[in-house]
């Protein structure tokens, strides 16, 4: 099954994620671990609206982002544009799972929970592969994502409710709503499926509306780690939370910070 992109209604659904999603802490965690090295290139699948791939380019890494909704990366090229000195940034408006990605990186990104984008465990694995090929040799890989082990988290088996997510008021003035409800989901596989919608009405009272249907697999850590090291990798470290302490069982985060031999 392939999701269809629910962040690409023009720059709405972009600009509002912008407003809502402002942490920095994986920013700051990502600058830490590259340390003084300068001038890395870096590969950012899922790069959205470059959160977190601007503050790095300012920094005068070189930037690839892949991400299959134009609206989020015609809004990365916005704030790009008014962004006085950068190193180069090129953006590729396409499924991650369509093609081979650039290879020859220092750093792999997967950042904030990018594997939940996606439907099955067999694509999220094929993203670990995707990285390894695309890092030369001692180049690192990132992955964050929120912890659950087990079985389906309980907050995943609210069937028939429907939930906001991504609203507020656009910079045109135009009202964004958008909303998720779960209509199906496997305790056991730890898969969900949700029917998506998002509403934009605009100044002028004219009204955009979207639906799709998306199907979700909340990763484990242990998968992550099985993915990592059987497609070469050499973990350095896991941890619990951006801040750095070590993961346990209680981490509210997985964080791997991975190299390729
Ligand atoms: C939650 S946003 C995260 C953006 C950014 N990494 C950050 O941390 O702010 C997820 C992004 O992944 C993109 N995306 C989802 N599925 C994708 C796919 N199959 N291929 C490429 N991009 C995808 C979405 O368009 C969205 O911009």
């Amino acid at each position: 099954m392939r999701n269809s992109s629910v962040y690409d209604v023009e720059t709405y659904i972009a600009d509002i994620y912008d407003q809502i999603i402002t942490e920095q802490d994986d920013v700051l965690f990502i600058k830490q671990h590259l340390g003084d090295k300068n001038k890395l290139s870096i590969l950012e699948p899922f790069c959205g609206t470059g959160r977190i791939s601007i503050p790095l380019a300012v920094d005068g890494h070189s930037i690839v982002g892949i991400d299959n909704a134009k609206g989020m990366l015609d809004w990365f090229q916005r704030k790009l544009d008014n962004t006085k000195s950068a190193g180069e940034v090129k953006l590729i408006n396409q499924d991650v799972l369509a093609k081979e990605w650039p290879q020859g990186f220092d750093l792999v990104i997967l950042a904030a929970n990018c594997f939940y984008e996606l439907a099955t465990p067999e694509v999220q694995e094929e993203c670990i592969k995707r990285a390894f090929k695309s890092l030369r040799a001692g180049g690192y890989l990132y992955v964050d994502g929120d912890h659950m082990e087990g079985d389906l988290a309980k907050s995943w088996q609210d069937l028939g409710q429907v939930k906001k997510s991504l609203c507020g008021i656009a910079q045109d003035g135009a009202v964004v709503e958008t909303t998720r409800k779960t209509i199906w989901f496997d305790v056991k596989k730890r898969l969900a499926r949700f029917e998506r919608g998002t509403t934009v009405t605009k100044k002028n009272g004219e009204v955009i509306k979207v639906t799709s249907i998306q199907q979700k697999h909340p990763v484990s850590t242990g998968e992550v780690q099985d993915w990592i090291q059987k497609h070469g990798f050499e973990i350095l470290k896991i941890y619990g939370n951006s801040d750095g302490t070590a993961y346990t069982e209680q981490s509210p985060r997985a964080i791997f910070w991975a190299r390729k031999p």
